[in-house]
Parts: C-alpha cells; structure tokens; sequence
C-alpha cells in the first residue's frame, strides 16, 4: 500500500493547527507518506527529495473538507418547497420524496447524480443519511464507495409519526432490518463505513431506541441523529418523553448519546444549559447547518458558546433544509449567521472569525473521523488544490486573504484536485 501514496505537493499552504490559528505557507512543500501527512515545509528535507513532486504553481493547498450532516435522499429535492418549516416541511416535502426510495431504479438514478455530486465537490469526508430503505442504503454506499470518498453511511430508523408509506412496521422489524443491513455489508468496504441512524427522537418508539442502544454496545456503532433544531420540535419531544430532562437526554436515556461511541447531532439551535453540559460531558458532536437553520426558519446555534465551552463543533450542510453540498459555502453561512445573531441576539457572543470557520470546515469536523482536517504531521492526507486564478484581484493578496476570499466567491469549477487518505480522487 506504500508505493503511489508516497510523493509531494508543492504550492500555497493553508490549514489550521487549531480553532484559532491558521498556518500558511507561501511555495511550500506538503509531505505524503503512506497516505498521511509528513508535515509542511518550506525547504524540502533530504530524505523527501526522491518521492515525486506535484508543482501546483501559485495554487492553494488546503485539507479536505469536512460535512458533518447531509441526507443522500433530499439531494433531488434541494433548492425546492423552502417556505415551511421543519415539521411541516418533513411531512410536505421530505417523507413524499424519501419514500420513493422503496423503488431501486429511481434510488439508482437519484444517488447516482449524488455521488457524482460528493466527488466533484470540496468534501472528502461525509456523515451521510440514507432512508428506512436497506437495499437503496446499501447501492449508496456501493456508489459512494466508489468515489474514493471517506464517508459514514446510515440506515435510517423510524417507526412513529410518519405516514405510513415511510414507517417501520414496529420496532422488532426496524431492528432486524438494521442488522440484516449491518450482515450483508460486513466488511466489503474500505471507504465506507456504517453509522447508526435513528431519525430523531419522535421518529422512535422507546421500544426502537431501547433496541438500538443494545445494538450499538454491540457493534460498537457511530451514531449520528438531530438535536433541538427547532423550538416545536423540542417541546413535541417533551411530550413524547415526560421523563427525560431535555431534548438530549432522551438519547441519553438509551445510552445513544456519546460515552459508547461517536456520537453526532445536527443543529442545537435551541440547546439548555443543561444539555450542553451533557454533550460536553459525552464528548458529542455538533454538526452546525446555518443555511439549514436559515432556510427552515429554525434560528441560529450559538456556535461562540459552544467553542467558548470547548465542544466538539463541525459543519454541516443538512441537504435539503440547506440547498447546496459545498462547504464552502456552510463556512461563509456560518459566519454570516453569526454575526446576525451578535447584532440581533446578544452582543456578547462574538461572530465567528474566517480562521474559527475554517477551522469547522476542516479539523472541527475532521476529528470526528479520526486525525483528520489538518496536514500537522500524522494527519491522514485528505487534500484539495484550489486556483483562484479565475476570480482575478487588482493587487497582491497574502495567503489568508486569498482563502477567505476563496470561501466566500469561488464553487466546484475552480477545485483543481481532491486527494482521500492519500489517493487521488480527480
Ligand atoms: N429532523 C428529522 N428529520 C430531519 C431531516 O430530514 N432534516 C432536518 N433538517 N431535520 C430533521
Ligand atoms: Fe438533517
């Protein structure tokens, strides 16, 4: 597995080193060892000048990046029925169209143009949802294997609250269905791996959730479900489960928050004290979706309190409450939404920096895959080749200026190439 994935990238360095420091290095030469990075330099060591070199020119080299939330169904329907929000946009627009899944030949055709899509874009690492149905779950994860991409995929689990056409018959069927999937997948893939899926709180019987949490000790299963998103959808949940404190206890309450295994939640918009204290404590993950949240009406997560508290904190683009799969533009979103919330909120937390941004995209995210986001020495070598010759500038910019203008103005034609744990993937 040595051979290809030894060699060198020279050109504009960028990547952070933590939430606040961005590095960069001007012509600098990137190491790659056996798909990892070597580190950064700016005179090539001796004993890397017989790998071979890839001069990319005044470009810039920045690492993968990272999307913490993305539902493989809603790709079709991105851009469309935006005027709802959350729960009567799932029961208008999104359980209509996951519910086409049950049929193979549109799954085929409609996660075809999805994993097109992935591998074109800036994203080398996904957390991905699929639908209740096991064989369309199973062809995406045959075609996102293909993309060289390094992705999580989930089955999803529902069993309450949604029509019949995309309901579970009982939680006894979810759960077999959920290990006949976890059989026939095995270990057939080397990009892919699975993630369990329960939809969200009253999408599941405690009967599902009960199961589920047995099944991921079990397994040793990643999870990945939402969290407070909107305000109905936090006080339904109180409904639904009069015994748990708050919206994340009731994961917590079956072991599916954290502690077992990583754990991802989309949005916190509307998160407690108390259920930030937990997720601190579970080391759980926040996937922030500020286009979703902007789209769907839901609000704004105050991503400043959760750096201040040292959360884990990725982005995610949430396809379709967000309508587009770039990360780039979830960075520029970010901050954007951020600095509304500053002025219209609470103008004690600060709006979120180009470098913090950056930092989400890239190593915020990255970490919940690993040593992943960064090229610090050690880090898998999952990297991307910008050229923002084609956004043209009257003056001399640095580095920094040039990336932040890149998030900001550039999308996946000046993307010139896109490597995963070392290969090349265009
Ligand atoms: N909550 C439960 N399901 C969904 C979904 O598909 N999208 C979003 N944004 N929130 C959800
Ligand atoms: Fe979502």
């Amino acid at each position: 597995m040595t051979g290809g994935k030894n060699f060198v990238l020279k050109g504009n360095i960028c990547y952070s080193e933590d939430v606040r420091s961005l590095k960069t290095v001007e012509q600098g030469y990137l190491v790659c060892q056996d798909g990892k990075s070597a580190g950064v330099y700016k005179e090539l060591p001796v004993q890397f000048t017989d790998y071979p070199l890839e001069d990319w020119g005044d470009m810039l080299i920045v690492p993968g990046l990272v999307d913490l939330h993305i539902h493989a169904p809603q790709f079709a329907f991105r851009g469309l029925g935006m005027d709802l929000e959350l729960l009567d946009w799932l029961n208008t627009n999104t359980f209509p169209e996951e519910a086409k899944y049950a049929d193979l030949e549109y799954a085929k055709k409609a996660y075809g143009i999805f994993a097109e899509s992935m591998k074109k874009s800036a994203t080398t690492r996904a957390c991905i949802f699929g639908t209740i149905h096991r064989p369309a779950t199973e062809l995406l994860m045959d075609l996102m294997e293909e993309t060289g991409l390094k992705t999580m995929i989930g089955k999803v689990n529902m069993d309450r609250n949604s029509p019949d056409y995309l309901r579970e018959q009982g939680a006894e069927e979810s759960e077999q269905e959920t290990l006949r999937w976890l059989e026939e997948i095995g270990s057939k893939y080397e990009n892919v791996k699975p993630i369990l899926t329960p939809r969200f709180i009253p999408s599941c019987t405690d009967d599902l959730m009960e199961r589920l949490g047995r099944l991921q000790k079990e397994h040793g299963l990643p999870v990945q479900s939402h969290l407070s998103e909107n305000q109905g959808e936090v006080a339904w949940v109180k409904e639904l489960c009069p015994t748990s404190e708050f919206y994340g206890d009731a994961y917590d309450q079956f072991g599916l928050f954290g502690g077992n295994g990583k754990t991802v939640m989309a949005h916190c918009v509307s998160s407690s004290e108390e259920e930030i204290e937990l997720i601190k404590e579970r080391g759980v993950y926040i996937a922030h979706c500020p286009q979703s949240n902007t789209n769907l009406s839901s609000g704004i997560a105050p991503v400043r309190t959760y750096l201040d508290h040292e959360l884990n904190v990725g982005l995610g683009t949430d396809v379709a409450g967000g309508s587009g799969e770039s990360i780039f533009r979830a960075m520029a979103d970010a901050i954007q939404v951020s600095k509304l919330r500053w002025r219209l909120k609470d103008e004690s937390l600060k709006p979120l920096t180009v470098e913090e941004a950056f930092y989400l995209g890239t190593l915020g995210g990255g970490s919940f895959f690993g040593k992943v986001g960064s090229f610090l020495e050690g880090y898998e070598f999952d990297a991307l080749i910008l050229d923002d010759s084609g956004l043209p500038h009257p003056q001399v910019l640095n580095l920094r200026e040039r990336l932040e203008r890149f998030i900001y103005l550039s999308d996946d034609r000046h993307l010139k190439g896109k490597y995963t744990g070392g290969s090349r993937i265009f």
